[in-house]
């Protein structure tokens, strides 16, 4: 079976390579370019097509790929936001996805955040590269006793949970589909009055958008930590901006941005970026940026070649798929 391999970055090759190694039967061929319009025509001669989160599968690039007799669209990521399904299904083609390949690589970037926000590591770094050993302004505080407010407890909400019980911190979520666990369910309102930090983990929605806005600010504790690592826009950028000024945003941690496809995994340090509201952000002392990569680790990478290799075998011999969107 061949399939082309869109979006492809040198770090996921080795990963993909060791599963194709182990099943003779698949040939990958990787494109380092997006899958659209332009570059849909390199799909041609293969059986199947391997995507990413920020590859064009609209009804024109589905359409396409069809004409060309490609019946799988194997996504290597948990989304399926960019693919057009009722085409895909008019053209009888199987979509695949990985659902979720490590929930506690997130959690855990979740907690660097914190961590380095809190402990000032990233400016300790340079300071002792330089022989600065002045602890001025490097003052932190615990996370043991401090109230930690989790917005969306699913997957990876509960592997931060667990983690923050580790802590000793008090734990609160605010999730409607969850039951009672090993922490305090609260409502959003009291959550946003009550945490000293507060951290996201729900999906971006019509209700979830800019679930973090002025209102909600004026709801927090002065000074606190707000952390998003899960979609940009639950969190209004021009409000954070305002917060920070006026210091009821203590700290904010960063790996996600509302207009992020335009600056996230790409090099642009030799560009004039041209958002003022992310250039804004990141000026300040007590904000880190990171570029989307809470999912970036060995194992996540591992995990998402491994199932979207078992996705595409199950695929070719006919099986069950566990991961089919359609
Ligand atoms: P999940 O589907 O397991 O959990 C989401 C939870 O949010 C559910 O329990 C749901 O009931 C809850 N929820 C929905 N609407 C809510 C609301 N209005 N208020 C409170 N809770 C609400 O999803 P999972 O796997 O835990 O992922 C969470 C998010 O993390 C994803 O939507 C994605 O945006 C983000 N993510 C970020 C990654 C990164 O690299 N930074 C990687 C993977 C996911």
């Amino acid at each position: 079976m061949k399939i082309a391999l869109f979006s492809s970055q040198n770090y996921e090759k080795p990963f993909f390579n060791q599963f194709a190694l182990q099943n003779p039967e698949l040939e990958i061929t990787y494109f380092e370019e997006k899958l659209n319009h332009q570059t849909v025509a390199m799909a041609s001669g293969f059986d199947s097509i391997c995507a990413f989160v920020n590859d064009c599968l609209d009804a024109n690039v589905i359409t396409t790929l069809a004409e060309m007799n490609i019946r799988c669209i194997a996504l290597r990521c948990a989304g399926f936001n960019n693919v057009d399904l009722p085409t895909a299904k008019a053209h009888g083609i199987t979509v695949v996805r990985v659902p979720a390949y490590s929930p506690e690589a997130v959690a855990e970037h979740c907690v660097a955040l914190m961590l380095t926000l809190s402990r000032k590591t990233h400016k300790a770094y340079n300071r002792v590269r330089e022989d600065n050993f002045d602890l001025n302004g490097l003052l932190g505080f615990n996370l043991f006793k401090k109230t930690i407010g989790v917005i969306g407890c699913g997957k990876i909400g509960q592997a931060l949970v667990n983690i923050l019980n580790g802590f000793g911190a008090n734990v609160l979520v605010c999730d409607p589909n969850v039951g009672e666990g090993n922490y305090t369910q609260v409502n959003l309102d009291m959550l946003l009055s009550q945490s000293d930090v507060i951290s996201l983990h729900c999906p971006l929605t019509e209700q979830t958008h800019h679930l973090i806005d002025e209102a909600a600010f004026a709801k927090m504790k002065d000074g606190v930590m707000l952390i998003n690592t899960s979609r940009g826009a639950l969190v209004d950028s021009k409000a954070c901006i305002g917060a920070l000024k006026s210091r009821k945003l203590g700290y904010l941690g960063l790996d996600v941005y509302e207009q992020e496809s335009e600056l996230f995994f790409q090099n642009h340090s030799g560009e004039i970026l041209q958002d003022d509201v992310f250039s804004r952000l990141v000026s300040f002392p007590n904000v880190l940026v990171t570029g989307h990569q809470g999912f970036f680790t060995q194992e996540a990478l591992s995990e998402i070649a491994r199932v979207t290799v078992d996705n595409l075998l199950a695929w070719k011999n006919n099986q069950a798929i566990k991961n089919q969107v359609i």
